[in-house]
């Protein structure tokens, strides 16, 4: 992405701040045991504005009348770590490449901060994250409380985070094309997958399979752990020990995403182990996709998450009577949530930098967000029959779907970024006998 497209994020940051001081901290490498470390991610936020990816820095943004200034603290050269762990862009090469006003070594961030702060009343940083680089800054206004070399110091503080994450909810261009590409590796693994799955195999080797793909083509990885869940294990909403067989007859949901250049995919496909559909399952499959391209079909500006929530449910209450898996009338099952039991979580999130990105869903007076062209959304109905529910009809006893696509909202309606990916029932069946 280019560089510029950075510096107008960190533009407009500015000018959704009162006068103060901001701090956005890069994520911190995280111990998984001992002295080993998970693979490093930086953080969303700081990513957005930055596109930077070494830990150990942070971005500070100040304003003050007329005044706006962005300065960029990154970890120094240092050659005897640098064996270890690889180069460091440092403080020289930092200047160069990033069009901020000023860089510094981030050992020097109490310094050049606490001078920052002083004479201004109000501190921007991320309040529920609990990274001490703001517990630091917090410590830096408590000092000045008594510091006699200014009058007054931040007492107000507020949320960064939240402003940042209103600037992330409508994609830009380059965004869009980095969730496309982590779509297209995505696809390529499920329809491997579809191919691959048979009776006896391991869940945790299809699991390999995804994340082979996802490397082998760049993606960092996964965007979130995927899901490969046989049979009633669908059940499970978040199942991740995929450490079950695969058996013959029974349907595999499988939930995995790409992340390619921090850009997350979240797309999920049920289709049958043995590669054909029972009747009972193609039952359930088709009523859960009816109500999945219906969905897709009411998105256009305009419309709210809190609408499509409603509808959804609606329609799956109306699909479940018609499989006799709800008895009843429909107003009196949307009024009791009836459909709860079988759809109990959401009709869908928003997507970007995270798989389930923190994008406002509500404006600051509690009104809903108003779908606008370049925002990104998944839609993932589902329908999940525990095999101990004695009140559904038997033929769908442990039977759990979900199908998941990303969708861009654009001027017209929208468009389904996922589309090519295996989801009716003859593709699916065609995709298992390896046709895609
Ligand atoms: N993969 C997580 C979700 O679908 O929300
Ligand atoms: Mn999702
Ligand atoms: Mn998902």
């Amino acid at each position: 992405m280019k560089e510029s497209n950075y510096a107008k994020r960190r533009k407009k940051l500015l000018q959704q701040m009162s006068d103060g001081v901001g701090v956005v901290a890069a994520a911190r490498l995280q111990t998984r045991s001992n002295d080993t470390e998970y693979p490093y991610r930086q953080a969303s936020n700081f990513y957005y504005l930055s596109g930077f990816t070494e830990d150990n820095a942070a971005l500070v943004f100040v304003r003050r009348k007329k005044e706006r200034r962005v300065l960029l603290f990154v970890q120094p050269k240092n050659e005897a770590m640098e064996l270890w762990t690889g180069v460091r862009l440092g403080v020289e090469a930092a200047k160069a490449r990033f069009d901020v006003d000023e860089v510094h070594s981030i050992e020097a961030f109490d310094t050049v901060v606490k001078e920052l702060l002083k004479d201004q009343d109000n501190l921007y940083y991320d309040l529920f994250d609990d990274d001490p680089l703001y517990a630091r800054t917090r410590e830096l206004c408590r000092g000045l409380l008594h510091d006699r070399s200014c009058k007054r110091s931040p007492r107000t503080f507020a949320d960064i985070a939240q402003i940042v994450q209103g600037m992330r909810l409508v994609k830009e261009q380059e965004e869009i094309a980095l969730i496309r590409k982590a779509l297209a590796i995505t696809k390529e693994a499920h329809h491997r997958a579809m191919a691959l799955a048979e009776p006896g195999m391991m869940e945790y080797a299809l699991q390999a399979e995804f994340e082979y793909t996802f490397k082998k083509h760049g993606a960092y990885s996964d965007a979130y752990t995927t899901i490969v869940a046989g049979g009633n294990h669908a059940n499970t909403l978040h199942y991740i020990s995929n450490d079950d067989t695969l058996k013959a007859g029974e349907l595999v949901l499988i939930d995995a995403g790409s992340e390619y250049g921090l850009y997350a995919s979240d797309i999920t496909r049920t289709f049958p182990v043995g590669g054909s559909f029972t009747k009972a399952q193609r039952e359930l499959y088709e009523m859960v996709l009816e109500v999945q391209l219906k969905v897709i079909d009411a998105i256009r500006p305009g419309i709210t998450k809190t609408a499509l929530q409603e509808q959804s449910e609606r329609w799956l209450t109306e699909g479940m009577l018609r499989l006799g898996i709800l008895k009843g009338e429909v107003d009196a099952l949307m009024e009791a949530k009836a459909h709860k039991r079988y759809f109990p979580h959401g009709i869908g999130h928003w997507l970007g930098l995270d798989v389930h990105d923190p994008c406002p869903y509500a404006d600051g007076k509690g009104d809903d967000t108003v779908f606008a062209p370049g925002m990104v959304l998944t839609v993932e109905p589902g329908i999940y029959i525990r095999a101990d529910d004695k009140k559904a009809p038997k033929k769908y006893r442990g039977i759990g779907i979900r199908i998941e696509d990303d969708i861009l909202v654009t001027k017209k309606g929208c468009e389904n970024l996922s589309l090519g990916i295996a989801k009716t029932v003859e593709e699916i069946e065609a995709a298992c006998r390896g046709g895609v």
